[in-house]
């Protein structure tokens, strides 16, 4: 299949009449349109306006996809404590099947194609079931709660690591490699020590499995775990063992010198959601310093409850308009910048390698856009164009590692109607 239009190849690299081979799972041509096509004139072909690599969402909530428009003027501990979590709570199989469903197809129809998705306590496998059969590429991971959480989600310590290590078992690597496990303690304050550590054990026993987590996204989150443990967040994270590379961190929002020392020393990944520390008033995080210390940033939409969209483009223009507006300087995560944390840093974030660019050899995970002509922008620049003008409704295609998912407002092979 050729897929031809105004390829992003990276942040970087642009080509302006490009085509995109996809051949199998792979990509194993790119170049300019007319070389292409002369070179494969039989191939199926595609158009587009701009062809970029699939969005990585490195930090969602599939399953709190029927909580959008609960508690929309909340603050994380009353949002969390108060709605979401009772939310959960309630969750059977059914319902987080279809939740999850509705997450994967909002986000492959807006243009993500990747995700780090953060799952709840039960019915996971229900989750991994529909992230198979949506053909989204995704690290999963059941939520661990073992202590101060409500009934119905808190379980004893051996039990939620047990019931983690039999989901690694069961779904790490499979789908063609396209599904992986990230261990997921929920947050320092709904876990013990013994099953944080827990949870670093497990990790350093499975090949490639990652731990995923919330930390610093708000003040009072920040003060309870300065009371439960006598340490900032990030070094508590540190001491039982919960940074490195192989761990991505949500929000980081409110952090000090001496825990963004830590971050950058350990290689630990940070996952910006700038939507959602707006909705709930977290804060503005530190994105610039970040980058500025060599730690990897990707992007991520949180979850719809607090965000209300999946879109991945809102999610890029909110953190690059941020960015600017926090540094009272336009040059502050400018359109590359951000781009680059929805692709090549969201797959460092999420695990994954050979995505997050069109370049020979890497997986195709492809998307197109096409412009409507009431909002018809001129593609001078067409990175400025992803993040400062395209919205997910602007994607007419989506393939994940080879397989067309969705065209021309049709999701394939699947009854997305019959879903909602
Ligand atoms: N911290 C712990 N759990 C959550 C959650 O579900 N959403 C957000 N935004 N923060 C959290
Ligand atoms: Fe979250």
């Amino acid at each position: 299949m050729l897929i031809t239009g105004t390829v992003v190849v990276d942040a970087e690299t642009v080509i302006e009449d490009g085509a995109v081979r996809v051949s199998g799972s792979r990509i194993d041509a790119v170049g300019e349109r007319a070389s292409l096509v002369d070179r494969y004139p039989d191939d199926e072909r595609r158009t587009v306006d701009v062809v970029a690599p699939g969005l990585v969402g490195a930090h969602v909530h599939s399953v709190q996809s029927l909580g959008r428009g609960i508690a929309d003027d909340a603050a994380l501990l009353e949002w969390l404590f108060d709605h979401v979590l009772p939310m959960e709570a309630t969750m059977d199989a059914d319902a987080t099947r279809t939740a999850a469903e509705l997450g994967y197809l909002e986000c492959i129809e807006s243009g993500t194609t990747t995700v780090l998705d953060h799952l709840t306590v039960d019915h996971s496998a229900a989750a991994f079931e529909a992230a198979r059969e949506l053909g989204i590429r995704g690290r999963l991971g059941k939520v661990l709660m073992d202590t101060d959480s409500p009934d119905g989600l808190e379980q004893d310590t051996e039990t939620a690591l047990a019931e983690t290590e039999s989901l690694i078992r069961e779904y790490h690597g499979t789908a063609d490699g396209r599904l992986q496990y990230a261990i997921t303690p929920r947050f320092a304050l709904s876990c013990t020590e013994a099953c944080l550590r827990g949870c670093r054990d497990l990790a350093d026993r499975y090949h490639d499995v990652r731990i995923h987590t919330h930390a610093s996204e708000n003040r009072d989150e920040i003060a309870a775990v300065e009371r439960a443990t006598g340490m900032r967040n990030v070094h508590w994270l540190d001491e039982v063992g919960l940074t490195g590379p192989d761990v991505t961190l949500a929000h980081c929002v409110h952090t000090d010198e001496t825990e963004r020392e830590v971050l950058a020393e350990t290689d630990t990944v940070v996952t910006h959601c700038p939507s959602s520390n707006m909705k709930l008033a977290s804060g503005v995080a530190p994105i610039a310093d970040y980058l500025d210390r060599g730690i990897t940033v990707a992007l991520g939409n949180d979850g719809p409850p607090c965000n209300n969209t999946l879109d991945p483009f809102t999610e890029m223009r909110q953190a690059s308009l941020l960015g600017k507006v926090d540094a009272h300087d336009p040059t502050r995560l400018p359109a590359a910048t951000v781009l680059r944390m929805a692709t090549e840093a969201g797959a460092r974030a999420a695990g994954f390698d050979r995505i997050g660019a069109l370049r020979e050899g890497y997986r195709a995970d492809v998307i197109g856009l096409t412009t409507e002509p009431t909002r018809a922008t001129p593609v001078h620049d067409p990175v400025s164009h992803l993040v400062y003008a395209a919205h997910g409704d602007d994607v007419t295609l989506t393939v994940i590692d080879g397989e067309v998912r969705y065209a021309d407002g049709e999701h394939v092979d699947v009854d997305a109607a019959a879903i909602r």
